[in-house]
């Protein structure tokens, strides 16, 4: 039985709701390790504390996703910053810029993203990275803080912004998507990265990877992007497991 992490998921999310904690125990003793739940916004974050106060092997993200900046309260900070600290809050996330859909307001979105990088960084904690249609921007805040903690999430770049993300010190994940017929990109992208700076994520309730796509997606189905990593770097999956166990553990070190 192949066991691993989950770096990235978001079981707050409706779809869970008719069997949230039979699935969860269920594919905890199937193999899930451990599940990273992710915060998007104040409530969203809340579900995340809620969920690792609950279960034992589930931990939380909070922070504020860049299609949630709009109308965000004065003090949103400090209440990140109030479940930041919290024992199983493992880091900022997930965080980021996302200019995909018409309408966004990209100073916003910057100062929110900036704003969170600065508590991950007075706080200790690394973050999670959502970035869509924004790599340049993304990229030029980042590289104003030469090094960062954290993983770039769902990475959709290719493979000359993957070493970019590499050479700030930060981890790389990739979703289903990695299992997709026109995969052909991230798979270019996977080349360039390390095992050793792999970590593993779903974003399920989404990016249900082959042969479940379009299926409401659970850690669970990991497995088969495990199985691809191990085909595109020729080792063997238990390898993969293990190997982003490991570094997932060391980024998020409060989950050791
Ligand atoms: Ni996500």
């Amino acid at each position: 039985m192949l066991e691993f992490i989950d770096s990235h998921a978001h079981y707050d999310a409706e779809q869970f709701d008719p069997d949230r904690e039979e699935l969860l125990n269920r594919i905890h003793e199937g193999g899930v390790l451990k599940i990273v739940n992710m915060g998007c916004n104040l409530e969203r974050s809340r579900l995340s504390v809620e969920y690792a106060e609950k279960f034992p092997f589930v931990y939380a993200a909070v922070g504020i996703h860049p299609e949630d900046v709009e109308g965000m309260p004065e003090d949103y900070l400090d209440r990140i910053k109030k479940w930041a600290v919290l024992p199983k809050t493992v880091a900022i996330g997930e965080i980021g810029l996302d200019y995909h859909y018409e309408g966004y307001d990209p100073d916003l979105q910057k100062r929110i993203f900036e704003e969170q990088l600065d508590l991950a960084e007075e706080l200790s904690l690394p973050v999670v990275i959502h970035s869509r249609d924004a790599t340049e921007d993304c990229m030029n805040i980042l590289r104003k803080r030469g090094k960062v903690s954290g993983v770039m999430h769902c990475f959709s770049g290719s493979a000359e912004t993957a070493k970019q993300v590499l050479a700030l010190g930060m981890n790389i994940s990739f979703t289903g998507v990695l299992t997709f017929k026109n995969a052909r990109k991230a798979i270019e992208a996977l080349e360039v990265v390390p095992l050793e700076r792999l970590m593993l994520e779903t974003d399920c309730p989404y990016m249900a990877p082959e042969p479940n796509r379009g299926k409401r997606c659970d850690s669970s189905m990991i497995v088969h992007i495990i199985e691809k990593i191990a085909e595109v770097k020729g080792v063997p999956p238990e390898l993969v497991a293990k190997q982003t166990t490991e570094n997932t553990l060391n980024l998020f070190y409060k989950m050791k």
